[in-house]
């Protein structure tokens, strides 16, 4: 065996630990090659809905493969893509209602903005070039999506990405002071920008109420209602990236159901098809579709993908959002919250906060390398944790149980009471 043959994502190769051999999934848990067993608490990238290897998913796949595997998208259509589309538009906002399909959460993010500026593009506004985004956004890897990302993981690449406005994201958690004071400074940040900027942007992308890898860092959907109006004021277009926080991650089954103001763009992709397959929409308005119609190519959008709504990819979506009525999302969001009295007894936990399934909190400890030791240290425990940088999360699968999660906050203060 060469071990050496695979390059890992997001990895410095050099150094890195051997990687686990993971050989089969049950529900909540991984087994290893040596029988090890972990329990999966961030439902491995964000991605796992209803648990590893379920049975109700592997069979809708297995039914849709013996039918029809894939067929090109442009010129074609299928009954999974049109189910699909069909289920999701009764349970989004009324305005979204042209979806178009990809297959990662980045690309949805790129077909946003390519979009956004097209919107325009078409109108006659060619130099509607800016966007504007939060800092500490997270996109995705493609190189539009990483022009509106400020979360430090790509700085390398700063002169190919295009310009985009950073503006301040009000982070808080529980018992959190300075919230209003935090949110009233963002919100004349983002007012100085709009009267600089505005002219110039074609759109906003935010993460709503949840940036996922810039640190699990949470703010007010009133916040963001009041960041919105101010933007929607000036007319730019609002995409919503709920590649993280779609599919009930945030309690509701999408963040926007807490946002007054609807986006004119939503990505989706993770959790779409409950983690077994690659697939992602990017949904938006009869406006913005209008606006790409015309008598020759040249306004058409110029964008797919090979594997573009793959049939069977849309079969594991459809069945993944029907079992979605049958989670437990209230019990988790309490199991969180009795977790922070478990937390408590620890001087070395600050910052908790919770939204929905999704709770985080940051380990105040002075260690040369902190979050290599931590994810060592709970996977000799049995748990997969994968803190991003001093911040640790628990974003479980919705199968989980509620003694889990108590026995979960149990190990994870051990470990870090241990170092
Ligand atoms: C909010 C958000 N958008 C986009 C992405 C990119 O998705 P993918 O990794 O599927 O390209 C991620 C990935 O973590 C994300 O959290």
């Amino acid at each position: 065996m060469n071990k050496d043959l695979i390059w890992h994502p997001f990895t410095q190769q050099m150094g890195a630990a051997p990687e686990l051999k993971i050989i089969s999934g049950d529900g909540v848990y991984l087994f290893d090659s040596d029988g090890n067993k972990y329990i999966d608490l961030i439902s491995s990238w964000w991605v796992n809905l209803h648990g590893h290897a379920n049975p109700e998913i592997a069979r809708a796949i297995y039914d849709q493969a013996l039918k029809l595997e894939h067929v090109i998208f442009a010129g074609f259509t299928h009954d999974p893509a049109i189910k699909l589309c069909e289920e999701l538009s009764n349970l989004i906002p009324t305005n979204l209602t042209k979806f178009f399909f990809s297959d990662n959460g980045s690309t949805s993010v790129e077909i946003a903005l390519k979009m956004a500026y097209q919107f325009w593009y078409n109108q006659g506004h060619t130099d509607k070039t800016l966007f504007l985004s939060f800092e500490g956004a997270y996109h995705g890897d493609t190189l539009g999506a990483m022009s509106v990302s400020h979360s430090g993981f790509h700085d390398h690449f700063e002169k190919l990405k295009f310009k985009s406005i950073k503006i301040k994201f009000p982070d808080t958690w529980i018992n959190d002071d300075e919230v209003v004071e935090k949110e009233e400074k963002a919100l004349i940040e983002l007012e100085q920008a709009l009267d600089r900027y505005a002219g110039k942007i074609s759109a906003f992308i935010l993460e709503p109420l949840i940036q996922g890898a810039g640190g699990m860092r949470m703010c007010r959907a009133s916040f963001l209602d009041r960041a919105l109006s101010l933007i929607r004021e000036r007319g730019i277009l609002i995409i919503f990236d709920e590649v993280m926080t779609g599919f009930c991650r945030t309690g509701t089954f999408l963040a926007l159901d807490q946002i007054t103001i609807k986006p004119d763009f939503l990505c989706l992709s993770k959790g779409i098809t409950g983690g077994f397959l690659p697939l992602a929409l990017t949904i938006t308005t009869d406006k913005v579709y209008s606006a790409f119609l015309g008598n020759d190519f040249s306004t058409a959008f110029a964008h797919g993908h090979s594997y573009t709504a793959n049939p069977i990819a849309c079969a594991a979506a459809i069945k993944s959002i029907e079992m979605l009525k049958y989670c437990n999302l209230q019990g988790i969001h309490s199991a969180h919250l009795n977790g922070l009295e478990i937390l408590k007894r620890s001087n070395r936990i600050s910052n908790f906060r919770v939204c929905g399934t999704v709770s985080a909190f940051e380990v105040c400890l002075m260690h040369h390398n902190l979050n290599t030791e931590l994810r060592r240290r709970f996977l000799s425990k049995g748990m997969l944790l994968r803190p991003l940088g001093n911040t640790v999360y628990l974003l479980p699968p919705y199968c989980i149980t509620v003694e889990e999660i108590n026995n979960a906050y149990v190990g994870i203060l051990e470990v870090i009471d241990g170092i």
